[in-house]
């Protein structure tokens, strides 16, 4: 697999994390400065999806009790989560957004289905 479209850069707004289906599920989100980081939308800790939480600075909070992951190592920054969640490469061109899902930025393995 290679790079796949996800979506236009202009149509994510600043602080917007989006659920994108991919073989796996993938939550694409576009910082305050216009910078773009793709992760994995499960939770690690209970599966929640992470799409539905929120984003402050370079961390994306779970809705359901409030783990943040770092969304360039995907570690949990916090408590109850203790394992990572993959993070995949990321890329605009053309603005356009592209997610690599076999490109892991980190070790962790995606959560079973
Ligand atoms: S399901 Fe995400 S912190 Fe519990």
């Amino acid at each position: 697999m290679a790079y796949q479209r996800v979506a236009a850069y202009d149509e994510l707004a600043p602080g917007e994390a989006r659920l994108v289906e991919l073989t796996e599920p993938v939550c694409v989100v576009k910082l305050d400065d216009g910078t773009v980081k793709a992760v994995h939308n499960t939770c690690s800790h209970q599966r929640y999806p992470l799409h539905e939480g929120w984003i402050d600075d370079n961390e994306i909070e779970c809705g359901l009790h409030g783990s943040t992951f770092d969304l360039d190592d995907g570690k949990p920054q916090g408590l109850p989560a203790v394992r990572p969640i993959p993070v995949y490469a990321c890329k605009v061109e053309d603005g356009i957004v592209y997610v690599d899902l076999d490109t892991k930025l980190n070790d962790a393995s995606e959560p079973r289905h």
